[in-house]
């Protein structure tokens, strides 16, 4: 199923981004992902609380590990929906959830897609609501597909000083190549959604009611040394973007891993490397 072509619409440069460029990172690494992101899905699964026979709507669903989840505690008589602007992602999500009943994909455009109204218990999102180039209208869009009284629970990054992940990263990547212009801290991306006060407006100014939002702590587990986690963190994220603006080669990316391998030296443990996160998890619900 697809709505009219997302790579045309409102968020073409977010389509374009995830679907043809670091997307396709995304996709390959998929499975790393899901493991680094479990301990933070866990944290978003257990303040949702799906209840059997619940319909849920995952949005930015990527390659599918949450719609999957959220279809598992939706058990036989309940349904999961995930929802991308990225074929590339959809089709590693359609590919696991083969075979596997109770899910739908949708190809669509979250902020402008023409939803069936009401049909949703359950709005849930990990890391995928950041991208939107009007928030407020997409989260007003997202509520019509929301039955009276349904929930909402989606899960963003915190300030970037406090995810070593990224600014230990950042930091590697800026000694190598030198610093890249710094992003206006609300737009689209990956810590868009790093002010609770700036996202609850934003669900307020939605329509929605009951909003909270709450800092915290959690961890990404990598099952395996730091030069592991050294290599995924430089394969997608801030070492991502700086390889690219800075036309960087990938002596250039392996230098800048040997370099946070010794920066995640300090979060190696028995069963691998838990580096310390810091999330905003945020709820809300359709009045
Ligand atoms: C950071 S990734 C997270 C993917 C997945 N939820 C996960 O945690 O692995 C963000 C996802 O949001 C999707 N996305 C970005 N803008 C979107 C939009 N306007 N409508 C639907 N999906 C969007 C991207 O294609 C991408 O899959």
């Amino acid at each position: 199923m697809t709505s009219s072509d997302p790579l045309a619409g409102a968020n073409a440069g977010q389509a374009a981004f995830w679907t043809t460029g670091p997307g396709l990172k995304w996709a390959a690494h998929h499975a790393r992902l899901d493991a680094l992101f479990a301990p933070i899905m866990a944290g978003l699964l257990t303040r949702a609380a799906i209840a059997p026979g619940e319909h849920v709507l995952d949005i930015g669903c990527g390659a599918g590990d949450s719609t999957l989840a959220a279809a598992e505690c939706a058990g036989p008589r309940g349904r999961a929906t995930g929802l991308d602007i990225s074929e590339t992602l959809l089709a590693v999500a359609r590919d696991r959830a083969a075979g596997r009943p109770g899910t739908a994909f949708v190809l669509a455009d979250a902020q402008t897609h023409a939803f069936t109204p009401e049909t949703h218990d359950l709005l849930l999102s990990r890391f995928g609501l950041m991208f939107f180039a009007d928030p407020v209208a997409g989260f007003r869009n997202l509520a019509r597909a929301l039955k009276p009284g349904a929930r909402v629970h989606f899960v963003t990054w915190a300030r970037v000083e406090a995810n070593p992940w990224n600014r230990d990263a950042k930091d590697a990547g800026v000694a190598r190549l030198g610093p890249v212009p710094a992003d206006d801290p609300r737009a689209p991306g990956q810590f868009a959604f790093a002010e609770i006060d700036y996202v609850t407006d934003i669900l307020a100014n939605a329509g929605f009611t009951g909003i909270a939002g709450e800092e915290a702590g959690s961890h990404l587990h990598v099952a395996g040394p730091a030069e592991e986690a050294a290599d995924l963190a430089t394969g997608i994220g801030p070492v991502s973007r700086i390889l690219r603006e800075k036309g960087g080669t990938e002596a250039d990316r392996i230098a800048i891993a040997a370099d946070l391998a010794g920066r995640f030296r300090a979060y190696e443990g028995p069963d691998g490397v838990r580096v310390p996160a810091l999330l905003n998890y945020f709820s809300a619900r359709r009045p």
